[in-house]
């Protein structure tokens, strides 16, 4: 049996980031702190080099658009090298492992991996196996876990606002394939959000005993009604494990977020989504490009988050190597 892993380092920093499970309001708190001091450094302007020397290998095995260039532009922004490695044209292509693939990059003396995989389970072996002092930081993994996305929501949530106490979010779609959901919630139950609120058709519901603590709700006008935030889902057809949905206009027609519906909702909710966005599917063109959409502001904070995340990746292996 293996023994057990852990992302934090015996100081209580990360030293790699694969779920935000286990970590605690402090860390978190703190990461989203140093997430807003970044956002005065994500435009092209250089900011102090905390990464100066680092190289930091984009692993991607699917599709991205938010996630792998805010994690590219972060690592530059930070005065690190970014080596985007297209997974589909590397030797994996030719039947590689992932884990020789790292131990590959690894004697070019890479320092950080950010990883995107289908197969659940990756991230913590590429974690497992790495050197002593490189990080394995998760884009996004199967269905389980997108940990910078949960924390960029988190952020978002915070500056828009104020608190986390005293208010509804609604997450509503396809929840059961949904690492950006379960993130997303273990974020903000970590955070004190007093309610969170699942809204699906029982095909898209994830299993009994998922989502502790969550209210659910089969019906999107019942669980729209009161929330502070509604945050809505793409239908992940590609992939598989769930039972088919509605498609297009029908879905739309019962589970898109309309105009209509979102008046359920409190006048002063905020309507995010992690995109990419179906429009006219899960949610309305007018509704994404609305007035209480903040979903843009979602984008931009990701590279702040990412490069919050990556600071304290260094600024913990240096006080470990003390
Ligand atoms: N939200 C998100 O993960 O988007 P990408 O798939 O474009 O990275």
């Amino acid at each position: 049996m293996s023994p057990p892993f852990s992302q934090v380092d015996a100081n209580g920093r990360l030293r790699h980031l694969i779920t935000l499970d286990g970590l605690g309001r402090d860390l978190l708190a703190e990461l989203l702190d140093r997430a807003d001091g970044c956002l005065r450094h994500t435009g092209p302007q250089p900011v102090p080099a905390p990464l100066a020397g680092w190289s930091v290998a984009h692993l991607f095995a699917e599709p991205s658009t938010r996630t792998r260039a805010s994690f590219e532009l972060a690592a530059v922004r930070l005065g690190a090298y970014a080596l985007n490695l297209d997974v589909m044209l590397s030797s994996r292509a030719k039947g590689e492992t992932v884990e020789d693939t790292l131990r590959t990059l690894e004697s070019m003396q890479v320092d950080a991996f950010v990883i995107r995989d289908a197969e659940a389970g990756v991230l913590e072996r590429a974690a497992r196996q790495a050197a002593p002092e490189v990080s394995v930081v998760s884009g996004g993994e199967a269905h389980l876990s997108h940990p910078t996305q949960g924390l960029l929501d988190a952020l978002t949530i915070r500056q828009c606002k104020g608190r986390f106490d005293d208010l509804v979010v609604s997450i509503a779609g396809d929840i059961r394939r949904s690492r950006v959901a379960r993130s997303a919630h273990r974020a903000l139950a970590t955070l004190g959000a007093t309610e969170i609120r699942i809204i699906a058709p029982p095909e898209l519901m994830p299993d009994a005993g998922e989502f502790p603590g969550a209210r659910r709700y089969e019906s999107l006008d019942e669980g729209l009604t009161g929330a502070d935030v509604v945050m809505m889902l793409r239908v992940q057809r590609e992939r598989g494990g769930g039972a088919p949905a509605p498609g297009g206009d029908d879905y739309h027609r019962d589970w898109g977020l309309t105009a209509a519906r979102l008046r359920r909702a409190n006048r002063d909710a905020i309507v995010m989504h992690p995109g990419p966005m179906n429009r006219g599917v899960e949610i309305a063109s007018d509704v994404a490009d609305g007035p209480q959409s903040v979903i843009f502001r979602q984008v931009a904070n990701g590279v702040a988050v990412r490069m919050a995340v990556l600071t304290h990746l260094a600024e913990a292996r240096r006080a470990r190597s003390r």
